[in-house]
């Protein structure tokens, strides 16, 4: 099996090795390629990609290449992790918003609408040409903003699925607080990316009996803390909100925040200069811990799954994905991960090319969602908003215009008004201009 990488420069990259490494029964790649316009970044990862399966006795080899047509060719499928205009476009994102006391964040608000703006043009060109070399191959998108992403290829058509480390994170974390294996857990996950609850947490699938409620009681101050809400707010939730949430139940407070530190692209630009300075080390054959301060917990078992599960190395006798690698299945069961998709009715009040997060049975014909529970209005209500900006931004990204992107601003749920839309556009289009064919 050949995999291709493209943003494979990326400093992400090593944990994805280390998967491939370690689950290579479950999803064997004879051949992985990375992708990359920055040579000198490629060369230093690509090394330190061949040691780390050297070292696990893997033998799988590494092309590194900043020819994408070269790269995909063959390929069963690709990964896309890019980040253009790389942190520093990110630090933009994340400072500009805060002059009108908006959030600055990478994916949510006006900075996720200039990440979607640069992004989907460049992810759409990568996937036409993938399209033309491999027309089978699977597509799946790592790139943020993930559920507008995904959104854009599906609607060209593309054989694609969007993926984020979130669910796979709480269920290994529900796993852990309940001593069971992450097999054992299933999630109601509901919601659009970056802004998902878990209304269940279920023991031994789907059907099985929801232990959410005893969780929020014996580790109520425990899961405040980390969220940063109010205990009394989650328990009058009942539900578990991700943490990007409180960009949305605590926005006044997160602006005031972010005011007076450092941005998180500026932390995550040192991080990288002493990863890619640890990287280039002919000694280092693992992944370094360092890397775990980064955001992409479990992201190489989320794409060995999700990969194995589409390309039909996991079979209903392998280990599968939502279910803990490494631990077998029970004959037969489906194989459920949670993945962006196409919303084809599954929550009712949306419209069926909505782009939602939800558990989905995978296998290489496809992607069908699960019967989502009933969502409460609470829910209902913010998801159908967000979604709502989420088409407005995709059609801006694809047709660009002024007018465009202040109506995807003015829809945003954490915006709304005139005169921030205003001054939010004029800002966005200042900063990314270089990006923008159209601006
Ligand atoms: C989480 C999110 C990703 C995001 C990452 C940021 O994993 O699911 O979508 O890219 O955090 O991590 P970073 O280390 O770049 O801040
Ligand atoms: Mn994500």
């Amino acid at each position: 099996m050949r995999l291709a990488v493209v943003g494979g420069g990326s400093t992400y990259t090593p944990e994805l090795i280390d998967g491939f490494a370690r689950l290579r029964d479950t999803l064997p790649v004879r051949e992985l390629v990375l992708i990359d316009p920055a040579e000198d970044r490629l060369e230093l990862v690509a090394g330190l990609a061949r040691r780390i399966f050297a070292k696990q006795g893997h033998e799988a080899t590494v092309t590194a290449t900043s020819d994408l047509d070269a790269g995909i060719e063959g390929a069963d499928a690709v990964l896309l992790q890019l980040r253009v205009g790389g942190q520093a476009a990110r630090q933009r994102d994340e400072t500009w918003p805060l002059e009108c006391d908006c959030v600055g964040q990478e994916t949510t608000g006006a900075g996720g609408l200039a990440k979607a703006l640069r992004t989907v043009p460049v992810v759409l060109d990568i996937a036409e040409r993938v399209r033309r070399t491999n027309p089978d191959a699977w597509i799946i998108d790592f790139t943020n903003p993930v559920g507008i992403v995904t959104r854009a290829l599906l609607r060209a058509g593309h054989k694609a699925v969007g993926l984020c480390n979130m669910a796979i994170t709480l269920q290994r974390k529900f796993a852990k607080l309940l001593d069971v294996a992450p097999a054992e857990i299933h999630l109601d996950h509901v919601g659009l990316n970056h802004l998902t609850w878990e209304l269940g947490v279920r023991l031994g699938g789907p059907g099985g009996v929801d232990v959410l409620p005893r969780l929020l009681e014996e580790h109520a101050d425990g899961f405040a803390l980390e969220l940063r809400m109010p205990r009394q707010v989650l328990e009058t939730l009942g539900v578990f909100p991700s943490y990007y949430l409180r960009y949305y139940y605590a926005h006044d407070e997160t602006v005031r925040e972010l005011h007076t530190k450092p941005s998180r692209a500026e932390e995550v630009a040192a991080m990288e200069r002493e990863l890619l300075e640890m990287y280039g080390d002919p000694a280092l054959q693992e992944k370094p811990a360092l890397l775990g301060r980064r955001g992409g917990a479990y992201y190489s078992e989320a794409a060995v799954a999700l990969a194995a599960a589409l390309l039909g190395t996991a079979d209903a006798d392998e280990p599968s994905a939502g279910r803990a690698l490494g631990e077998g299945r029970t004959g037969g069961a489906p194989n459920v991960q949670v993945v962006n998709l196409r919303n084809d009715g599954t929550l009712p009040f949306l419209p069926d090319d909505a782009v939602i997060e939800a558990p989905a049975e995978v296998g290489p014909q496809g992607l069908v969602p699960l019967a989502a529970p009933a969502v409460d209005p609470l829910q209902a209500g913010l998801i159908t908003h967000v979604s709502a900006y989420e088409d407005l931004a995709l059609d801006a990204a694809l047709h660009g215009g002024r007018e465009r992107v202040f109506k995807a601003l003015l829809a945003h749920p954490l915006i709304g008004q005139y005169d921030l839309a205003d001054g939010l556009t004029d800002r966005l289009l200042a900063h990314n201009r270089e990006h923008l064919a159209w601006a």
